[in-house]
């Protein structure tokens, strides 16, 4: 027979290693296939951001762009860099980059780009923070998405609150 203190003691633990593990999952640092340099593409090629992110001002999703908008320019190394040389690789393979993705919502929340940027006119930083300054990929969000910082904007900007509008 276990005391009862021991299996207390094995339910504390794993009630900890679960939480550690969702903890983990939350917050570990995401790595990119390959290091994709914003300012670069921004600054110094004077870039849109929705050059690459197709549907940013008229989609609900603004998409993460792969191989057939970089091959616009990558479809042959011009540079010396290892990290374009593994792209140049996908493109000549066919494959797809298999970037992980940093903001996102749950599947019971509706958000729609176009309605924000197209419509609200509200910049990309307000929600994303300075991404096209970065010169490596983001690890983590640079602005974390939370129901808070939805229901606050709205509040100052006299759009809706009521739970459907977010939850459908
Ligand atoms: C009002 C806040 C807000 C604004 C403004 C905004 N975004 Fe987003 N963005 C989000 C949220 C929330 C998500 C997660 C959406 C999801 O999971 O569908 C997201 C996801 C993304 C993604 C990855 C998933 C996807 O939709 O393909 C990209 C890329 C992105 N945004 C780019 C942009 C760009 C570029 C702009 C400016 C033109 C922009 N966003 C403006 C809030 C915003
Ligand atoms: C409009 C043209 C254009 C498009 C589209 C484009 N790039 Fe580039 N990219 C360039 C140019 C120009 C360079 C600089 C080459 C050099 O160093 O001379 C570059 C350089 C790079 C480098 C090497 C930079 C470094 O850090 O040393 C990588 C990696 C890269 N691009 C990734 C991408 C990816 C991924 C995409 C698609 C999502 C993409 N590029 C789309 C023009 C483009
Ligand atoms: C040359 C193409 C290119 C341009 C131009 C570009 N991006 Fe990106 N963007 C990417 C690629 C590739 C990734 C995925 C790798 C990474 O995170 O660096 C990405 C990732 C992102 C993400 C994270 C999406 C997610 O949830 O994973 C956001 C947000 C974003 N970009 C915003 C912007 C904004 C804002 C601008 C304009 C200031 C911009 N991008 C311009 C190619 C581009
Ligand atoms: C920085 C301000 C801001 C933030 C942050 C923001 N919103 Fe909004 N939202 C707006 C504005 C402004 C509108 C009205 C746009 C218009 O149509 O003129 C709007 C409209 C909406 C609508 C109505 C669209 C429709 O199709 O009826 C939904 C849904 C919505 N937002 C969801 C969200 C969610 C989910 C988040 C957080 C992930 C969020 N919003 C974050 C400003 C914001
Ligand atoms: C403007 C958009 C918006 C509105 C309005 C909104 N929510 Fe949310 N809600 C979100 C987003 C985005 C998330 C996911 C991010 C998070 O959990 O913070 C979320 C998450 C949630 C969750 C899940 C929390 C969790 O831990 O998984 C619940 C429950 C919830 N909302 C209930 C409500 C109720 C009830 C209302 C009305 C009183 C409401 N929401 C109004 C955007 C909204």
């Amino acid at each position: 027979m276990k005391s009862p203190a021991s299996v207390l003691g094995a339910i504390l633990a794993a009630v900890l290693a679960l939480g550690g593990a969702a903890l983990w999952a939350a917050f570990r640092p995401i790595e990119q296939p390959i290091a994709f340099n914003h300012n670069l593409h921004v600054e110094e090629f004077e870039m849109e951001c929705a050059d690459c992110h197709l549907h940013a001002l008229n989609g609900v999703r603004a998409t993460i762009p792969n191989i057939e908008v970089c091959a616009d320019c990558h479809d042959e190394a011009q540079s010396e860099s290892a990290a374009e040389a593994r792209l140049v690789a996908y493109i000549a393979d066919g494959e797809r980059v298999p970037w992980r993705q940093l903001y996102w919502v749950p599947e019971h929340v509706y958000f729609s780009h176009r309605r924000h940027t197209k419509l609200g006119g509200i910049e990309c930083e307000t929600c994303h923070g300075a991404m096209g300054d970065r010169v490596v990929p983001a690890a983590r969000p640079l602005i974390r998405v939370t129901m808070k910082r939805c229901i606050r904007c709205h509040q100052e900007s006299g759009v809706s609150n009521d739970c459907l509008l977010c939850h459908r």
